[in-house]
């Protein structure tokens, strides 16, 4: 088993680059279904989450190869419509193939994703709006099964703005006779990327980032090209690793637009931040100041996949403070592990109280889950000493080789 070896102190210098939007490619490789020809999708990160992706795609009849940064996806042929439990269990995600599938085939079967180490993952919500749009959604033996004959437009509304809910029903409302209005729609840059590749597909649907998304159904689609939106979480770490090892770095092909609550935070913290369209420049001081309470909201708030992140540059802090994880159900693991290098954290429900410490001291660690497991990697770099960072391949899952970008910055990191 691999592990991240970090010796802590360096402070992080010079020139990052920030791959394309996982949570924005894991949708929009499901949207090709929605065309019947070959898409291309540019500056597709080089991560696990796509590797598993792909896989469903083979396994239902599709072609999907990569060319650098560059895929190809070909949606002529879709000759299956079920997602094994070992393809779920890859990625718990991957239920946003569910609204495609259904639409493409009439039939869609998909291992229920179960829980993960956020806690449960329901579904509730994605089966109530296939339901609404007229498919005959039943649960068997842990399996999740949607049946329909036509799908029609209807207008949904969903319980809570959920980001994944959102684009299934976006997805299975290209394939519905009529127009079908989405209210309570979450407004992440990840569903406006979606709609701009579905609009690319032909698909008539407007609204995305903002509360109302419609979508015209059953309109003639091919393939389409489109170019991936940057990642705001992994930009989002890179400027927390910057904060934490008072750094000076500068991210390039960011879109600082999107991590706006983050950056807002690190000057918050002490830290000089600077943008252009396309880069973020962001310089740490020595000591860093605590902050008022951070809790993460739905976007444009403070984003729960960077709570982790900010929480490491928290642990040397002057002051105390508290994050509240308002998304998750339990998104604390990391908080436990961080303890292990001397932080000062008490957790009490969904509220995680940190009083900054003078010095951490590295310790072996494990990843508990994607951004956690990057949060120790940053705990780790602004510790004194040796820290082992095991089963990183949570964190594969969503960053291009982490150690490799941070050892560019001037990070000593290796994989061992
Ligand atoms: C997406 O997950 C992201 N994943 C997550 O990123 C991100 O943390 C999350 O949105 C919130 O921004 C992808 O886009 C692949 P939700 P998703 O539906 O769609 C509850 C990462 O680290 N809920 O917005 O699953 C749910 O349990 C990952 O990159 C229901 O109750 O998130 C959660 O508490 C982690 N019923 C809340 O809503 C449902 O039917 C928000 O979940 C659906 C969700």
């Amino acid at each position: 088993m691999s592990v991240l070896r970090i010796a802590g102190g360096s402070r992080l210098n010079g020139s990052v680059r920030v791959h394309g939007a996982k949570n924005s490619v894991l949708p929009i490789l499901a949207a090709t279904l929605v065309g019947s020809g070959e898409s291309v999708i540019r500056n597709c990160p080089e991560i696990a989450d796509v590797e598993a992706a792909f896989n469903i795609l083979r396994h239902i009849g599709c072609t999907a190869r990569r060319d650098g940064g560059e895929v190809v996806v070909g949606a002529a042929d879709v000759t299956g419509c079920e997602i094994p439990h070992s393809l779920m269990r890859e990625m718990r995600s991957s239920v946003i193939f569910l609204g495609a599938i259904l639409g493409r085939c009439g039939k869609a079967v998909i291992s229920s994703p179960g829980g993960c180490e956020l806690g449960p993952r329901p579904v509730d919500m994605h089966l109530a709006a296939l339901r609404e749009l007229g498919a005959d959604v039943s649960e068997e033996s842990g399996n999740i099964i949607c049946r329909c004959g036509r799908l029609r437009g209807a207008k949904i509304t969903l319980r809570l703005p959920s980001v994944g809910a959102t684009e299934n029903t976006m997805l299975a409302a290209c394939f519905a006779d009529g127009t079908t209005v989405i209210s309570n729609a979450a407004r992440e840059p990840e569903n406006s990327d979606l709609q701009s590749f579905l609009r690319e597909l032909g698909v008539s649907v407007y609204g995305a980032g903002t509360s109302t998304v419609t979508v015209e159904g059953n309109r003639v689609k091919t393939g389409a090209e489109h170019r991936v939106i940057p990642d705001r979480i992994a930009a989002a770490t890179y400027a927390c690793a910057a904060a934490a090892t008072a750094g000076d770095i500068e991210i390039t092909d960011a879109e600082p637009r999107h991590l706006a609550s983050v950056l807002s935070a690190l000057r918050g913290m002490g830290c000089a931040v600077s943008v252009s369209h396309d880069r973020i420049r962001i310089a740490a001081p020595e000591g860093l100041s605590s902050l008022p309470p951070i809790s993460t909201e739905p976007y444009p708030g403070f984003p729960t996949d960077a709570q982790a992140q900010l929480m490491a540059v928290s642990l040397k802090a002057q002051g105390t403070t508290s994050f509240i994880e308002n998304i998750f159900q339990s998104r604390y693991a990391h908080a436990l592990e961080m303890r292990r290098f001397g932080a000062n954290i008490k957790i009490e429900g969904k509220v995680a109280l940190v009083t900054g410490v003078a010095k951490l001291a590295g310790a072996p660690v494990t990843a508990p889950d994607l951004r956690g497991g990057a949060a120790l990697v940053i705990a780790g770099l602004s510790a004194e000493g040796i820290t082992e960072v095991s089963e990183p391949s949570h964190i594969d899952r969503g960053y291009e080789c982490i150690e490799s970008s941070l050892r560019e910055i001037g990070a000593d990191i290796e994989r061992i």
